[in-house]
């Protein structure tokens, strides 16, 4: 792999330990992925921030990091909501382990803004065909199938090294040719709100890290794609996906030759009953107009049951009314953090999601809490029955 003089520099720990670590990890994975070079990236979003995922050992190597990072980042949700964690049932302990994670990535100059979607709080993180590395999943796929960026799926480790040398290995997802449909997927049914999660739960599955181009019968909003995509990065590895007439790059590609047809009838099978003792919405964290939906269908109900609605931070600053409004009903907001990583999940048996992405997640990183997927609308009646 090529590196200019300046990258030899680094190489040769001319400016310290820690970018000689950060950029010895990027030469590394470009040479087992075949990069020719290192090239710039325009932001980096780093996960390994809960101290539920990253431990004492996660803490420690953070904390040994001395530097800045070169170009605009932000952190993934963490273990807690930084101001409610109480609430939570956070223990003090796991609190302050987690602060101390936060406050490690801030002297890197990281932005401690905890959330997997970075593009509802900053317009210039990410924007089409600019080079990023982005490690949360949701929050790849949004990236390079919605606003058209270009990121890998970065491991936390790799999004911060890139974040301190601002540039990352050229392979992948950075180039034209892995970015083109090698699967068409035709959806037979009309899909509304978190039915593109469950065609996501179901698409993952089938085409593993392999990039769809979707043929559907309705015209999805930006929170369905960010539902699909959630989905299908939880259940398979996709980190790219096109929809015909919608995402924008589908127009640049022919359509595949192989193509698998989903049934009506497989969506509405993904969907299950139960009991839940917590009903959780916002994964991905909720945007603005999520937000208003769930405060008109709780409009003038009360919760009988513990209820999480997970987003930014920022956007329960910007909206205290919106929040005020979910809140009146009892439903809790909370930010920084989300369902999956926290331990705070942990003490419920059972979960209602309306995500596909959390529908798969909950059973497997939640200590044994089962899942149910149900409409957002499921929810909210589940939640004030
Ligand atoms: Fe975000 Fe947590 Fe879901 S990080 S995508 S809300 S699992």
């Amino acid at each position: 792999m090529y590196l200019t003089p300046e990258e030899e520099k680094l190489f040769n720990g001319e400016r310290g330990a820690t970018y000689q670590k950060a950029i010895e990890i990027l030469t590394a994975l470009g040479d087992i992925y075949g990069a020719d070079r290192l090239i710039p990236i325009k932001s980096a979003q780093i996960a390994g921030v809960s101290y539920k995922t990253i431990g004492d050992a996660g803490l420690e190597w953070i904390s040994d990091l001395k530097g800045k990072v070169a170009v605009p980042s932000i952190l993934n949700p963490a273990g807690m909501d930084r101001e409610c964690w109480r609430e939570m049932g956070i223990s003090e302990e796991f609190a302050r382990k987690q602060e101390e994670i936060i406050r490690a990535y801030e002297a890197l100059g990281v932005r401690t803004e905890c959330s997997c979607t970075p593009y509802y709080i900053f317009d210039n993180l990410a924007g089409y065909g600019d080079h990023v590395a982005w490690s949360e999943s949701s929050a790849i796929s949004y990236a390079n199938s919605v606003i058209g960026a270009r990121t890998n799926r970065e491991g936390g480790p790799g999004a911060l090294a890139a974040a301190l040398i601002g540039k990352t290995a050229n392979y992948g997802f950075h180039l034209d040719e892995n970015r083109k449909p090698v699967v068409l997927i035709e959806v037979e049914a009309k899909l509304h709100d978190s039915d593109y999660g469950a065609l996501g739960y179901i698409v993952g599955e089938m085409v593993g890290d392999r990039v769809p181009l979707f043929k559907l019968k309705s015209k999805p909003s930006k929170d369905e794609l960010k539902s699909l995509g959630a989905a299908m990065a939880a259940s398979g590895a996709v980190a790219l996906y096109h929809v015909t007439g919608v995402t924008p790059e589908a127009g640049k590609y022919e359509t595949p030759a192989e193509k698998i047809t989903i049934e009506e009838r497989q969506i509405r099978d993904v969907y299950t009953t139960g009991e839940p003792d917590l009903i959780a919405f916002g994964c991905p964290h909720s945007s603005v107009s999520e937000l208003e939906r769930l405060a008109q269908l709780f409009n003038g109900k009360k919760v009988k049951k513990e209820v999480w609605v997970c987003t930014s931070r920022a956007l329960k600053n910007k909206h205290p009314e919106l929040i005020r409004r979910i809140e009146k009903s009892g439903a809790k907001v909370f930010c920084d953090t989300c369902m999956v990583v926290s331990p705070a999940s942990e003490r419920f048996a059972c979960m209602m999601v309306n995500s596909g992405k959390a529908h798969k997640y909950v059973p497997n990183l939640c200590g044994g809490v089962r899942s149910i997927m149900a409409t957002t609308e499921a929810c909210v009646e589940a939640a004030v029955r």
